[in-house]
């Protein structure tokens, strides 16, 4: 089955590189996944036409909370949609942790990026407190209601939840990931809260310390509908393998 393979380029690229980075995704990335880059938004409108006519699909990290107004700073949906972007990652631990933003800010924004014909890739994922606490379903199952209330979608594939644990994120203290096995359980879990709350079963995919030499064990697992990527999908040999599992 093909896999969702989710490229995250955070904030670590200038846009030459973005733009560097683009072109030998071009040449190099192959194989039947679903492929997605997600530059930042200075580089979107430069990546878009270097990936037009290609296997490889434009995504955001992040759309604002309403189509159009005075909103300083923010980037509308629509705005994204015509510059051909497909799909926005919202609600990433990074912005709920550095910018604040809480479950309702993020739940207002996967409505208005539905409504945009954005395709939004909720993050949900615990701290490692909260994991050492035992409680992470219960932490899982808040973020997972709160984000998706009165969310509606027509089909299966209008939503996508990316299961990112915060103490597996590369560049966060002493991460490493998690178990392949283990992550095959959350992800059943997940799929459960959200079908329950969603009516449909939207894939799920992993993040957290993804790399070239653990990818394929995530990719395995039934219930991981494929995978977010931050460090490794700004190697390009790295990042071409991963896509062509
Ligand atoms: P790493 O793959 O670098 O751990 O980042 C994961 C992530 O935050 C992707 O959104």
């Amino acid at each position: 089955m093909k896999k969702l393979i989710i490229a995250n380029w955070k904030m670590q690229l200038s846009l030459k590189e973005s733009l560097e980075l683009a072109k030998q995704s071009v040449k190099k990335i192959k194989g039947k996944n679903i492929i997605v880059l997600c530059p930042d938004f200075l580089a979107l409108p430069y990546v878009g036409p270097i990936l037009k006519g290609t296997n490889l699909n434009l995504g955001a990290q992040d759309s604002a909370i309403v189509g159009r107004g005075a909103y300083t700073g923010e980037v509308s949906p629509l705005d994204l949609k015509a510059l051909g972007v497909k799909y926005v990652i919202l609600g990433h631990s990074e912005r709920r942790e550095h910018l604040h933003e809480s479950s309702l800010i993020i739940n207002a924004k996967i409505k208005v990026a539905l409504t945009g014909g954005l395709i939004p890739i909720l993050c949900v994922g615990e701290k490692l407190e909260v994991k050492k606490n035992g409680e992470t379903e219960e932490y899982l199952s808040r973020e997972i209601a709160h984000s998706l209330q009165g969310v509606k979608i027509k089909s299966a594939s209008d939503l996508v939840i990316a299961y990112e644990p915060i103490w597996a994120i590369s560049t966060n203290k002493n991460a490493r990931p998690m178990s392949a096995l283990d992550a095959d359980a959350i992800h059943k879990f997940i799929k459960a809260r959200a079908a329950r709350i969603l009516k449909k079963p939207v894939a799920v995919l992993y993040g957290g310390s993804v790399n070239a030499a653990n990818a394929g064990e995530f990719l395995s697992q039934k219930n991981v509908a494929g995978l977010l990527v931050g460090g490794a999908s700004l190697k390009i040999k790295d990042f071409s393998h991963i896509c062509s599992l």
